[in-house]
């Protein structure tokens, strides 16, 4: 008996095996492109009703894959994995712009196989998006620097385990802070800025929260984070001392607390970091000498240790650092005296020094005259470096940062 099926049954057959055979995706998810879309919707109708300029994102249309568009990258099954959305907002000069509000984000939340993203100098403001971030657990690179933060770092983002790289630079990021008492005059934040979570990061390398408003100690969880290269803090409110956990930072390359309110000595346990090249401690007030210690950082580049409250003898073994090309010890506050009777040369040659106001008196050492690559020196040797702007530590930029932002001055006396 011979079996007829019709043609529309056999076509519709044909389709249902097809729709059923696994086939591998040619563009990303669905889901994935309305996100996006739907991302761009809500930017576009919130800034064209504001005076910012926004970047277009020509290439995001509805019927192309997007993994296709620009600022989107794919893995290569097509699933989104990183996003650099960084400065699409743009304030129009001379305009006081309404605030984009963080809430736009939305969207980007439903992404969760993002392992980068960036939404660093959007003129985002208002809190950062706690929730949000909740399932993102594959992220590895977050930049969310260059907006206006406000309010505390929202425990979620502590979950995100495998973060490698996080910058919350120049926000205006604060500590948890429900209670502000006044003391003598200065504010004492009873609760810190950085949450002892912050030691569940233990993949971090780089740990950038500069120039924001967070204060209180620091807590001791951060020495979990041994994988850290970059820790920069500067320019923020800490106080108190420097956690001895410090100690175990064995891949620390770049240190700076610089422009805090960080107190006591400086912990012995910062020269014993064995790969650290840079460390900025200046413009807080740290006591006591220069621990000893330090002369055991043997790939030194740079040292600021000016504008502390530091004493004691400024040590003949700070001149005897092979790499060393930037040294900043004098400074308001610091008590330092130079030690006159040293008879010493040193063996390498610096780029910058700065003395100010080091308690030195007779002679100026002669060998500075042998300091060959200094940088505008006159006799007597005061050097006043006025600080321009907040840059990223990172020793070859910051060199060059400094040629580039700083005022000299030199002074006679
Ligand atoms: C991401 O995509 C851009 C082009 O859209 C490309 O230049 C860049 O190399 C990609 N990055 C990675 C990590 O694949
Ligand atoms: C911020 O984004 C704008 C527009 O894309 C760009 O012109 C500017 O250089 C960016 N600023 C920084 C600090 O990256
Ligand atoms: C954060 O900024 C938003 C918008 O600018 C403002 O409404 C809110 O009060 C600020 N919150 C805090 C804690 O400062
Ligand atoms: C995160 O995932 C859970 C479980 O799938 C879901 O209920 C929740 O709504 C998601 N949160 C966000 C912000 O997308
Ligand atoms: C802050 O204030 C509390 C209560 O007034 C006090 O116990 C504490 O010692 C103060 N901390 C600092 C660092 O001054
Ligand atoms: C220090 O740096 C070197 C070379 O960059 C690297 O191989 C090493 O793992 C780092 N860590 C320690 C603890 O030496
Ligand atoms: C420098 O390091 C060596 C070996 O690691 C150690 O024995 C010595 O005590 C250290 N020096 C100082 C001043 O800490
Ligand atoms: C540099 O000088 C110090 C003492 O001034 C000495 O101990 C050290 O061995 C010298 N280093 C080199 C590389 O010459
Ligand atoms: C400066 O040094 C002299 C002697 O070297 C010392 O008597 C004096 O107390 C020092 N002044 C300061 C502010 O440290």
């Amino acid at each position: 008996m011979a079996i007829t099926i019709s043609t529309p049954l056999l076509m519709s057959t044909i389709l249902f095996i097809l729709t059923c055979i696994p086939i591998p995706s040619f563009s990303c998810p669905s889901h994935q492109k309305q996100a996006l879309l739907h991302f761009k919707s809500t930017l576009t109708t919130t800034i064209s009703s504001s005076s910012y300029h926004m970047v277009q994102l020509k290439s995001w249309n509805p019927t192309s894959d997007c993994c296709s568009w620009e600022r989107v990258n794919c893995t290569e099954t097509k699933t989104i994995t990183e996003l650099h959305l960084d400065g699409l907002v743009v304030p129009l000069p001379d305009i006081d712009p309404a605030p984009v509000f963080s809430d736009i984000l939305a969207p980007l939340f439903h992404i969760r196989s993002l392992k980068l993203l960036d939404i660093s100098n959007n003129s985002l403001h208002d809190k950062i998006p706690g929730d949000g971030f909740v399932n993102l657990t594959e992220l590895v690179h977050l930049d969310m620097k260059d907006n206006w933060f406000n309010g505390s770092i929202p425990r979620q983002l502590f979950g995100l385990t495998n973060l490698h790289y996080l910058d919350m630079s120049n926000n205006m990021l604060e500590g948890g802070t429900r209670t502000r008492v006044r003391v003598f005059s200065e504010l004492n934040y009873t609760e810190g800025g950085l949450s002892v979570e912050v030691g569940k990061l233990l993949n971090l390398e780089s740990l950038i929260l500069s120039a924001n408003f967070l204060s209180g100690k620091l807590p001791q969880e951060i020495g979990k984070l041994t994988r850290l290269r970059e820790l920069l803090l500067q320019n923020n409110q800490f106080s108190s001392g420097v956690p001895s956990s410090t100690a175990n930072f064995k891949n620390l390359e770049t240190l700076d607390l610089s422009q805090n309110s960080f107190s006591m000595q400086i912990p012995a346990s910062i020269g014993t970091l064995p790969n650290i090249t840079a460390v900025d401690l200046s413009n807080n007030k740290f006591t006591g000498p220069i621990p000893s210690s330090m002369q055991n950082m043997s790939k030194l580049v740079i040292l600021g240790l000016h504008n502390n409250k530091l004493v004691g003898k400024i040590p003949t073994w700070l001149f005897s650092f092979t790499s060393l090309d930037t040294l900043f010890i004098g400074g308001k506050g610091n008590g330092l005296t130079w030690n006159n009777k040293a008879k010493f040369i040193p063996n390498y040659s610096l780029k910058f020094l700065s003395l100010i106001s080091c308690n030195i008196s007779g002679q100026f050492p002669e060998w500075i005259s042998s300091q060959k690559r200094l940088i505008c020196w006159r006799k007597p040797l005061i050097f006043i470096f006025i600080m321009v702007g907040f840059w990223r530590f990172d020793t070859k930029q910051w060199i060059t940062n400094r040629i580039g932002r700083h005022d000299y001055n030199s002074v006679n006396g």
